[in-house]
């Protein structure tokens, strides 16, 4: 296993809260989760990344974090989390965690400090105002539920900056004692063997005045700083950017290669929604010609869905409404600027469009992430509040609580219903059924884990004249392999003319046993709606 192990891998959302409850309160917990890995190593993936799992009063589900040095006692203990990272290890699952670091919660005892006394050395940890009116050009991120960037605060007669939830203050950047603080959070979890970070919210880390607050100069100057100390001190262990930007603003984040090692790709994931739903390749073409290649050693991550809404902020107004139209007509499904669905409500339970997706996913560049329950095909709850409904427990058997928790009430009801309550959708259901989505996941992975070219290779056009079909190619060294993907609902067929190659094989690693020789070809290659070939070249 290499530093660039993170290049191949592909990554597992874990939602710690759903996973397994292992002391019938409701409430997943590592103890549980190790119960649990067992069956994450089945799915071929190589890395868990899991949700804050810090003591936090749970405004914004742990995403308010009220101690970085400790574990929210739903989740147990810091000797349960260090279990669960050594049980992870002897799998050869790597895991990372949630950082947050452009906000805390208001309930830290750094924030109430600062509030009570502006002699307080907190006091400067967050970014006051007398007035609330600096900073006008930066936007408001939570829509639905925020006026402003600024609250008042009674305590400290003043008002203090934050870009997310009210509950959440913004650290101020422009103080070096907050330097200082998030190096020691950093180092304590490397210490204890963690692999990398998923470091939330980054673009906002600093404010300026006539600027709209994001991804200013001084932010990258210092995440830079963050990155030469693991580069000294935790060679291996990865940085990852939760930038939601454009391909273009997020580039920076990468640096030199001396900056983050991967950055979410955030404008395609809506892109492949539109394009499956418009059955017409050009919104995936353009934002991936609008991609650049990161530098060497770094890399695009990217995922179908996550535990937010789909966000809808990188894409036009037009398209935004449009999006809306197609999969969120129920405005309870709609939320900021996005739908609050599960991927697979999303596209109807559609078994066609599920592989599609899936094998996009999994041979576009970029290092993928599986979003926990996706991989069963599992469905949301629009009725919960916030994201909650995305985040339901796991459905793991019929039995009670879908086998989750043995409590009497969960933390969030397990979802029910003929189409996706965990009667008919469960893992143990699953296992035996090979037409089920996750014997798909495991040999998509397989095949996906077998063909370098899919995992490191270079990505080139495939011109077809068909504005349904999209097709490139994957390439590394001597290896390539032509993705093809029909995103119509009806059949078509296209000329493929690969005589250049003649002499091989071309053998389609989405079926099984299907290979044809190349100098038959120019040849006509028929594909079913919706339907996905990855052909791999063998000389
Ligand atoms: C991004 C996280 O994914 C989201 O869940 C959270 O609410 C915001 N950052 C604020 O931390």
């Amino acid at each position: 296993m290499t530093d660039r192990w993170y290049e191949e891998a592909v990554f597992y959302e874990l939602y710690l809260r759903a996973y397994q409850d292992s002391n019938g309160d409701g409430h997943g917990d590592f103890r549980g989760a190790i119960q649990r890995l067992d069956y994450v190593k089945s799915l071929g993936v190589d890395c868990i990344w899991i949700l804050p799992m810090y003591p936090s009063p749970l405004k914004d589900d742990g995403y308010d974090v009220a101690d970085y040095y400790s574990i929210h006692s739903d989740y147990g203990t810091l000797e349960d989390f260090k279990a669960f990272l050594e049980a992870a290890h002897d799998r050869e699952l790597r895991v990372v965690i949630d950082l947050v670091m452009n906000h805390t919660s208001d309930q830290i005892h750094w924030f109430q400090e600062a509030r009570r006394d502006p002699q307080s050395p907190y006091h400067d940890y967050y970014v006051w105002s007398e007035t609330g009116n600096e900073y006008a050009g930066a936007r408001i991120i939570f829509l639905d539920t925020e006026e402003s960037n600024w609250s008042y605060d009674e305590q400290a007669g003043k008002y203090y900056w934050h870009r997310f939830y009210s509950s959440q203050p913004d650290l101020n950047y422009d103080n070096p004692a907050v330097h200082e603080e998030m190096f020691n959070i950093i180092r304590f979890w490397l210490d204890m063997g963690v692999d990398g970070f998923r470091a939330d919210a980054v673009p906002y880390l600093y404010e300026r005045e006539g600027t709209n607050c994001e991804n200013l100069p001084e932010t990258h100057l210092f995440l830079k700083k963050v990155r030469e100390m693991m580069n000294d001190e935790y060679p291996g262990r990865v940085l990852i950017a939760e930038a939601n930007q454009w391909p273009e603003d997020v580039l920076p984040y990468f640096g030199e290669g001396d900056e983050f090692h991967m950055c979410f790709h955030f404008p395609i994931m809506p892109r492949l929604y539109m394009a499956l739903e418009q059955h017409n390749k050009r919104p995936i073409v353009d934002i991936l010609n609008r991609t650049p290649v990161p530098p060497e050693g770094a890399q695009w991550l990217t995922f179908l869905r996550n535990h937010d809404e789909l966000t809808l902020e990188m894409v036009t107004p037009e398209e935004r409404q449009w999006m809306w139209e197609q999969y969120a007509p129920d405005p309870r499904m709609r939320l900021n600027l996005g739908i609050r669905r599960r991927l697979t409500p999303l596209i109807g339970n559609d078994r066609r469009k599920w592989l599609l997706l899936h094998a996009l996913l999994l041979s576009l560049p970029g290092t993928p992430i599986i979003y926990y329950g996706d991989e069963i095909g599992m469905g949301d709850n629009i009725w919960l509040d916030d994201r909650h409904g995305v985040r339901t427990p796991m459905q793991w058997s019929a039995e009670k609580n879908a086998g989750f928790s043995r409590a009497g009430e969960t933390y969030a009801p397990v979802i029910d219903g003929e189409q996706y309550g965990y009667e008919t959708v469960n893992v143990a259901r699953q296992e035996d059924n090979p037409d089920s989505y996750l014997w798909a996941t495991r040999f998509l992975l397989r095949a996906r884990s077998q063909c370098a070219e899919l995992q490191r290779g270079s990505r080139e056009w495939y011109t077809t004249e068909s504005e349904s079909v999209l097709a490139y190619w994957r390439i590394l060294d001597d290896s390539r392999t032509l993705c093809l993907f029909n995103l119509g609902n009806e059949p078509t067929s296209i000329s493929l003319d690969l005589r250049e190659l003649s002499g091989g094989r071309v053998v389609d690693l989405l079926q099984e046993d299907a290979s044809r020789e190349i100098s038959n070809w120019p040849a006509v290659y028929r594909l079913r709606p919706f339907g996905c070939h990855w052909l791999h070249i063998e000389a």
